[in-house]
């Protein structure tokens, strides 16, 4: 297929490109780069040995998005431009409601004029909120409990609208649970300037010594250990989950499906710093702060659809998945951050 990736240049979707190129499809990226690296086209190609182009375009500019699908003749569209840090959308949520809202709207009505019949979108497990059962079915009730969420699942709702308006459309929202790790290579991962706010990349900061230790948000939560406990997956998972729903889309079924994307495991917070302390060989000084506001006590997916309707299953272990986040922190820190802030697209 000829595909359109938004946020091309993003953790998700440098990821997710490889892995299109890899399964033969044809791929043009796009992103803003306010979070992605212009760096991650050289990367991509090194990584995979092909050539992919990523186009600098804000989606919020109806002519420019227009003018890329006019000539574009793409079969799919993989969006995943978006901001997803939850604290900064509570702080500021015209920023969230903009950039994620207000890219889709252009990208979606242009996908509709210029005849794109198959949409994957870039969803979350936070539009469950706090859920009251466990696992996570994506029929469980919808509650977001912050901006971030709330966008998604306007998102979602667009698209699933979007639908029964066109109903030769086939959209599939890929529901993620805590991607973490990043490409083998160590060319490949998430950058994040300063202090991050997910577990995976400050965990691995203090690792390195540049953050002097880490906080654990909470002990005292009713689960087994006192901490919060997730569903850590692999991103190379998430982004072979991106083929597999964009492959599933030529089924014939027609409409909207939400596709839960977790290995099914919950893990605390405890067990994912003693998992990096193996995977790192270092010690992470570790303080004991206030539970986060707006944290779910527990979250995991029940990823049987997934492997149902797309043919999908995690596959990495814990273990590769911080040896690999490991890999990266270590790589990127070795190239200095310059090099990986080069333009080269
Ligand atoms: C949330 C969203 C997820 C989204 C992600 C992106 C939910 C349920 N999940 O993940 O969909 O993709 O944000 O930002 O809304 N922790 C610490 N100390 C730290 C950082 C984190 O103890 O310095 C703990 C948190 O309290 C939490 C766990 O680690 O229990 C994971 O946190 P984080 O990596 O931020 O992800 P979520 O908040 O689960």
């Amino acid at each position: 297929m000829n595909v359109l990736v938004t946020g091309a240049a993003g953790y998700i979707g440098s990821h997710t490109v490889v892995e299109l190129l890899a399964a033969g499809h044809t791929v043009t990226g796009v992103d803003d780069f306010s979070l992605g690296k212009r760096c991650a086209a050289e990367r991509i190609s090194a990584v995979s040995g092909q050539a992919v182009r990523i186009v600098e375009l804000d989606l919020r500019s109806t002519p420019g998005v227009d003018a890329l699908l006019a000539v574009g003749n793409f079969d799919a569209i993989i969006h995943l431009a978006g901001r997803k840090f939850v604290g900064e959308s509570v702080d500021d949520p015209v920023l969230y409601f903009d950039r994620n809202i207000g890219t889709s709207i252009p990208l979606f009505r242009a996908a509709q004029q210029h005849g794109v019949r198959k949409i994957v979108f870039s969803s979350s497990c936070t539009v469950y909120g706090n859920p009251e059962h466990l696992p996570v079915t994506e029929e469980s009730p919808l509650a977001p409990v912050t901006p971030y969420g709330f966008t998604k699942l306007a998102i979602e709702q667009l698209l699933s609208d979007l639908c029964v308006s066109t109903p030769e459309l086939d959209v599939i929202a890929l529901r993620y649970f805590n991607p973490i790790g990043a490409h083998p290579s160590g060319l490949l991962g998430e950058y994040v300037d300063g202090k991050p706010n997910n577990l995976l990349p400050y965990i691995m900061k203090v690792a390195s010594g540049e953050l002097p230790y880490f906080s654990l948000f909470g002990d005292d939560y009713d689960t087994e250990d006192g901490s919060c406990v997730r569903d850590y997956v692999h991103v190379e998972d998430i982004a072979r989950g991106h083929v597999a729903a964009l492959e599933a889309l030529d089924d014939g079924r027609r409409g909207f499906r939400a596709i839960n994307l977790g290995t099914g495991t919950g893990r605390s917070v405890l067990e994912m710093l003693e998992a990096c302390r193996n995977a790192t060989q270092h010690h992470i000084p570790t303080q004991v702060h206030p539970r986060r506001d707006g944290d779910a006590k527990e979250i995991f997916a029940d990823p049987q659809r997934a492997a149902e309707e797309i043919g999908w299953k995690a596959e990495r272990t814990l273990k590769e998945m911080c040896q690999d986040h490991w890999h990266f922190t270590v790589s990127a820190t070795k190239r200095g951050r310059k090099k990986d802030e080069a333009i080269s697209n």
